[in-house]
């Protein structure tokens, strides 16, 4: 949404917890930036709500999606335990974003469940994106209860389904993130310092205009130039 003000695009932002929004706004204050518009409430509801009216399109989709059950799941935070024991617990912490969660029984929250909320919410934004235009969806993989899950591969499944082609993707590495040993002497088990985003196009059908292609040239031109 800042970066929306950045490049002289109005956005609009969907997001279920109101602690997010609230960051938002205090940003926007510290930053001197004018809001954007953001809805809150479950992504399903809201955009299919907005695509009832069948002239209201978007240039662009972003989607920072949750990882699945990533932001609930116990962090080892430099413990460690075999094999079948229970986590050690002494410096063993949820992850930070626990309290964004607002219902408890999403820490319970099935891949399958994931993939149904993943499903419909991009299969609202279908409807809504322009045609030529983009999604990019950012994604992690995660390693939980002893194995590796490609949830990026699962992202790319169930957009292509829906009928969004998959462009590329660029790999994001937090330079930040430290690594840690998992697993030692028992079994090898990565740390993950990278998220992917997932880059989509929805294509168009017909092609375009001489016109349309000088409309979109000059239109580039004049965002440049502003830049
Ligand atoms: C990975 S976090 C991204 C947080 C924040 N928007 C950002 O960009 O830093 C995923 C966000 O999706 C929100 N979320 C989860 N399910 C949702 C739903 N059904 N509708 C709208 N937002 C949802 C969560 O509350 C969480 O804030």
């Amino acid at each position: 949404m800042l970066a929306c003000n950045l490049s002289n695009r109005n956005g609009i932002g969907v997001e279920i917890n109101q602690e997010w929004i609230d960051i938002y706004h205090k940003i926007c204050k510290i930053e001197s930036v004018q809001p954007q518009r953001i809805i809150k409430g479950d992504s399903r509801e809201i955009l299919h709500n907005l695509s009832e009216d069948p002239s209201f399109k978007v240039d662009f989709i972003l989607t920072d999606v949750p990882f699945w059950k990533m932001d609930t799941i116990e962090k080892s935070k430099g413990t460690y335990k075999k094999v079948g024991e229970e986590s050690k617990g002494v410096y063993s912490d949820k992850s930070k974003l626990t309290r964004f969660i607002p219902n408890s029984q999403d820490s319970q929250q099935k891949k399958h469940d994931w993939e149904l909320l993943i499903k419909k919410t991009f299969s609202e934004c279908f409807k809504l994106l322009k045609p030529g235009r983009y999604c990019a969806v950012f994604i992690g993989n995660m390693y939980t209860e002893g194995r590796y899950h490609l949830l990026n591969a699962d992202i790319a499944r169930i957009l292509s389904q829906i009928g969004y082609i998959l462009k590329g993707e660029i790999i994001w590495y937090d330079v930040n993130k430290k690594l840690h040993l998992y697993g030692i002497n028992y079994s090898w088990i990565p740390s993950i310092v990278h998220q992917f985003i997932m880059v989509f196009r929805k294509e168009r059908i017909e092609k375009l205009t001489q016109e349309e292609k000088d409309k979109i040239k000059a239109k580039n031109f004049q965002m440049t130039e502003k830049g």
